[in-house]
């Protein structure tokens, strides 16, 4: 028999293998200061597109300040436990109303957390009767509820809504024999390559086929449709998403999600989630705070119109420039390279320690091998000064990888 603990150092995972190189700096970095375009890296400030603040709500002086009323007069505690049992409160409920309101749709539940959320949700609606089919690159909180599935699930090419009919029409054949039916499950935005999932068409495949509509637009909620109620506002289909949820994480820059549905369906949610009925709601200054968050998205479209701003301004410039950023129509904005690990790895550093910016860097497995990606999340409060300088700085580092400079370098050590 095998010790566990002794077997974790073999199964330390793609992300794991790297920890004793990469800790501190490629991974569990610590960005320090107030939530800004710029903060400080290992003592030095370093401009940064790595943080889904998009609407720049983190440190907005009226959500800074409704947070700490909020915590000085409830505290961090209340309520207490579970909504179900004793966490329950007017303003949480008050929330539920506003964002139902906002999203346009009957009624909604507040989550606790967005993860835990989704997988719990996916859990609740489905049994072994139902078939899901979802899209092939959907979040991990997407596929964590697959695993807790117990009937069948098919996946679907990304956004491929020829690959989607055909995975219909096997789950419609399947839900007719187990007496089930059909959750489609996708995304209104793509957090890595910033593509919108195709909802329109997803919803009018509900003309040749029965199922239900799952969107987690955890990237939409705040930057995209016309007042920014979501990817479903953008494409004009809110009514056939049959389960809308997103997450406080960006856009609303805090702690918590929602899911918006039919009210039979929330009412069913909230006395089967698992995960809300057995942990803790959320305390009342993320409740207090994301109330005042919605009203300043409800009322200062200006911030989404200066988040486009920068993000044409960087999209078009980055184009201009010659550079791949693939597919996005979203402020999610992937710059793609090509080049191995290693070369990634002093690219990386060039632009962290010689211009000074902070960008997330995703490699294989998460792209092909051969390809670095880098990730830029603008947000309303980044300048058109940040965007020239951060485009001049990568036209510097591309010019290194093409001419094999990175190639040469030695690794720098940062530990
Ligand atoms: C697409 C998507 N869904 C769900 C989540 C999870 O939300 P939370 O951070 O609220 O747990 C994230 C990340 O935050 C996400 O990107």
């Amino acid at each position: 028999m095998k010790d566990i603990f002794d077997k974790l150092n073999e199964r330390m995972g793609p992300l794991g293998m790297h920890a004793d190189e990469a800790h501190g700096y490629f991974t569990f970095p610590k960005l320090e200061g107030p939530i800004a375009p710029r903060m400080k890296f290992r003592g030095v400030e370093k401009l940064t597109w790595s943080l889904n603040n998009y609407l720049g709500l983190a440190n907005h002086p009226e959500v800074m300040k409704a947070d700490a009323d909020a915590a000085a007069q409830f505290g961090m505690a209340y309520p207490m436990g579970a909504r179900m049992m004793s966490g329950n409160s007017n303003y949480h409920e008050q929330l539920e109303m506003e964002l139902a309101e906002f999203i346009d749709k009957p009624e909604v539940i507040l989550l606790n957390y967005g993860y835990q959320g989704v997988l719990s949700a996916i859990d609740a609606l489905v049994d072994r009767h139902d078939v899901i089919v979802y899209d092939a690159e959907s979040h991990a909180c997407i596929i964590d509820g697959l695993r807790l599935h117990i009937g069948k699930r098919f996946v679907y090419t990304h956004n491929n809504m020829e690959s989607l009919e055909k995975q219909l029409v096997r789950a419609t054949k399947l839900a007719e024999t187990t007496g089930g039916g059909v959750l489609v499950i996708t995304e209104g935005v793509f957090g890595m390559s910033g593509s919108q999932g195709s909802l329109r068409e997803i919803v009018a495949l509900k003309e040749k086929f029965s199922f239900r509509l799952l969107v987690d637009d955890a990237h939409g909620f705040g930057t995209m449709g016309k007042t920014g109620a979501g990817t479903g506002e953008e494409q004009n289909c809110m009514d056939g998403i049959d389960i809308y949820f997103s997450t406080f994480a960006k856009s609303m820059a805090g702690i918590g999600a929602f899911i918006g549905s039919e009210p039979h369906v929330i009412k069913f949610l909230r006395y089967n989630m698992r995960s809300q009925i057995y942990a803790k709601s959320l305390p009342m200054p993320m409740v207090i705070g994301a109330l005042k968050r919605l009203e300043l998205i409800r009322t200062q479209p200006q911030l989404k119109a200066q988040l486009w701003n920068v993000v044409n301004s960087l999209q078009n410039g980055l184009r201009d420039a010659g550079f791949n950023i693939g597919i996005t129509t979203t402020p999610v904005t992937p710059v793609l390279l090509n080049g191995t690990i290693p070369e990634a790895t002093h690219l990386t550093l060039d632009l962290r320690e010689n211009h000074n910016i902070f960008c997330s860097i995703v490699v294989y497995p998460v792209v092909p091998k051969g390809v670095i990606m880098l990730r830029l999340i603008p947000t309303a409060v980044h300048t058109l000064e940040d965007v020239e300088y951060t485009i001049n700085a990568f036209k510097s580092i591309k010019n290194k990888l093409d001419s094999g400079e990175y190639r040469k370098e030695k690794i720098a050590s940062f530990a």
